[in-house]
């Protein structure tokens, strides 16, 4: 087995994903990505060749998710680190829209932001045993607060948090389990079909610059590579080697409230 670290990250095409690909592979480590599409896979292979293991299909579907493991370990030999990162917003989603759609948006963002976490994680899982790795999951400002998502997301966000907790108790003292919060970053972050959102792009928002540092202390918004930090350190089997259960904000201080 070689000694170089793999890592296999969800929601690798584009955003926070992306710049974890970036930020795993100047580190050293073995990068394989699970991405949504052919364009997501055609931009990863331009900018890095041959050096990345990519699977494109839906991060929902139980046996894409061991496809990815597999082929991971098929080419690097062993797994270090499972970071589950796809995810969906809401778009602001209120409860009284029609029932019709925020039943099926729910499920959506539900399917996407919790149930794929539990869906990537369970396919990693024997892999990381052997190796004593460790998970991260994408939490968010909406694990802790409100005023940056409907309900449906916080919920969802706040499920992660739930479940990362849960699994750190429940894989101790094998595989360390830890979760990454980001607050306001200007990314493509998409919605829920199901409520016609999965063409509307975050970072394309009029004025979503401004909104953010409104509402972040910090008066500044993020770029997806502000955010990465916490995952490196997460993942670490030096520094990282005290830490699970634990979740790690990065939000310029969102989650303290509009100052
Ligand atoms: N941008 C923010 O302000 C912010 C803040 C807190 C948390 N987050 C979380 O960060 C994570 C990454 O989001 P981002 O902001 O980088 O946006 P993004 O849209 O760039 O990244 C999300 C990725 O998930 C992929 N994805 C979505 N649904 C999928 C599916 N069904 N199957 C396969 N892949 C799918 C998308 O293709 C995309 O590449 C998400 O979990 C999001 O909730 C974002």
């Amino acid at each position: 087995m070689s000694n170089q670290q793999v890592v296999s990250i969800t929601g690798a095409g584009s955003g926070i994903g992306l710049e974890l690909v970036r930020s795993f592979k100047s580190a050293g480590y073995c990068v394989s990505a699970l991405v949504q599409n052919e364009e997501q896979k055609a931009s990863l292979c331009n900018e890095f060749k041959d050096a990345l293991e990519i699977v494109v299909g839906d991060v929902r579907d139980h046996a894409t998710n061991e496809k990815l493991i597999k082929q991971t370990t098929d080419r690097f030999g062993h797994l270090d680190c499972f970071i589950a990162n796809a995810g969906i917003w809401d778009y602001m989603l209120g409860i009284e829209e029609p029932w019709e759609k925020i039943s099926s948006s729910f499920d959506e963002i539900f399917n996407i932001n919790v149930k794929s976490y539990f869906s990537g994680i369970r396919a990693a899982l024997q892999e990381l045993k052997k190796t004593s790795g460790s998970v991260v999951m994408t939490a968010s400002v909406s694990s802790h607060a409100v005023g940056a998502g409907g309900s449906c997301y916080i919920a969802s966000k706040h499920a992660v948090l739930g479940m990362m907790k849960a699994l750190a108790y429940e894989l101790a003292p094998h595989i360390r389990v830890n979760a990454v919060a980001p607050g306001g970053t200007v990314t493509p972050l998409s919605g829920p079909a199901s409520a016609g959102f999965d063409k509307t792009h975050m970072e394309n928002m009029p004025g979503i610059e401004d909104m953010i540092k409104g509402l972040t202390p910090l008066g500044i918004s993020a770029k997806a590579e502000d955010v990465v930090a916490p995952y490196l350190l997460l993942a670490s089997r030096d520094q990282g080697k005290f830490i699970t259960g634990t979740v790690i904000n990065i939000d310029g201080g969102m989650a303290l409230g509009r100052k």
